[in-house]
């Protein structure tokens, strides 16, 4: 949500900072619809306190759509329904670890990820990825030195699928490796799962809670990417005691599952049949939009300029040549029209590992507005040189 917050600039400058869905790409109509029906068939329902595990269509409906696309044979006690993604990690974060534990997360990762993750009286230590996602050699080490120092590595969160920054997808051959050292190490894997649906290609490879033979992985999903992030609405799988566990805390106990309303709203939508086909819209407009801003990287950039060419999602991610710094270059940016968010916040130790790295989203904005932004750029990387 911050980003709404970093992402402004001066005025009138074109926001590269945001790594939001386009508000034009809401079903606004048909979400309209939903709700008017919601109410019609389940006010007294989507209007009450809801049930622990969240609501009972909606829960039906994903467990029919995992089973659908990926052949999961998810148990109804195998899914909760949760105030997005970031909902669902807050809560991982508060029944599953312990004061003092250590979170292992990717460097880089998702920032607003490592806000909630700082929420808690943990320690932070960050793994290196590479062009085939979490270097799972860099991983072991790090456990095994952890372990050493007599810490406790208790969870670690990863974006597996055309991750947010880096656009990069940890390949299949590693996921397998990382669940080998979470079974060696008593360790919770979350696997952030929120752009998988977004694939321009083919999709992702298996996700690591499918591959998992020990119920080591929470798995999270949400609406936000693929509908609207407004409505609050994310999903959890685990096994039954994980899920469990996240029912019967004191907030579910308190105030019931999940946005009850905003997720009747969601059930209709999908029951109607509206969610396939509007994937497949938002697949091919983030598609076309990674093309025009690749089109633009490579006719604009100066040699030595570095990115990634992601396979879905909403990122690509720039690394400037030494000894180049991103926030000089923000600065000039800014200056000539566009704002954007440097490397640093995506780091546990922002100010070295960040200073070369710029984020540039391609969901936001529209495609002349990419490509102008990345002349805009090109031209203050020049003018840093
Ligand atoms: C990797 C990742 N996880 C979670 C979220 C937030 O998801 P939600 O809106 O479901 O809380 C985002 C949004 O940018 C994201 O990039």
């Amino acid at each position: 949500m911050s980003d709404l917050q970093t992402g402004g600039g001066p005025a009138g400058a074109l926001p590269l900072a945001y790594g939001h869905v386009d508000p034009a790409l809401f079903p606004t109509e048909q979400l309209a619809e939903a709700a008017g029906e919601a109410l019609a068939q389940q006010g007294q329902s989507a209007l009450n306190y809801g049930a622990e595990l969240g609501c009972g269509p909606l829960r039906d409906y994903l467990r029919s759509k995992l089973a659908r696309d990926e052949g999961l044979a998810l148990e109804p006690e195998n899914l909760i329904i949760t105030a997005g993604a970031s909902g669902a990690l807050d809560m991982a974060l508060r029944l599953f670890t312990r004061p003092g534990d250590t979170v292992l997360v990717e460097a880089p990762s998702y920032h607003e990820a490592l806000a909630v993750i700082r929420d808690y009286p943990v320690k932070l230590a960050a793994v290196p990825m590479d062009g085939d996602g979490l270097r799972v050699d860099a991983l072991q080490r790090r456990l095994e030195s952890l372990v050493d120092a007599g810490e406790r590595p208790a969870l670690l969160y990863t974006i597996p699928s055309f991750q947010n920054p880096s656009g990069v997808t940890l390949s299949a051959e590693r996921r397998p490796q990382a669940l080998e050292l979470a079974y060696r190490h008593d360790l919770l894997i979350i696997e952030d799962d929120v752009y998988r649906d977004i694939y321009f290609e083919d999709p992702p490879p298996r996700s690591i809670f499918q591959m998992d033979t020990h119920g080591v992985t929470i798995r999270l999903g949400s609406f936000s990417k693929i509908l609207a992030p407004g409505l609050r609405v994310g999903w959890a799988v685990g096994t039954a005691a994980q899920v469990e566990r996240m029912a019967a805390c004191g907030l579910t106990k308190s105030g019931g599952g999940a946005n009850p309303f905003a997720a009747y709203v969601a059930a209709v939508f999908c029951e109607r049949g509206w969610l396939e086909p509007h994937i497949v819209g938002l697949r091919q407009a983030y598609r076309q939009r990674r093309e025009v801003l690749l089109a633009a990287l490579r006719a604009t950039m100066p040699p030595d300029v570095a990115w990634t060419e992601p396979a879905g999602g909403f990122f690509v991610w720039l690394t400037l040549p030494e000894p180049l710094s991103a926030a000089e270059v923000l600065q000039r940016a800014q200056r000539l029209g566009i704002t954007f968010l440097t490397g640093e916040p995506f780091f546990t130790k922002g100010r070295k590992q960040g200073r070369r790295h710029i984020r540039v989203p391609f969901s936001y904005l529209e495609l002349g507005d990419l490509t102008r932004g990345m002349e805009i750029l090109a031209e203050a990387i020049r003018q840093s040189a």
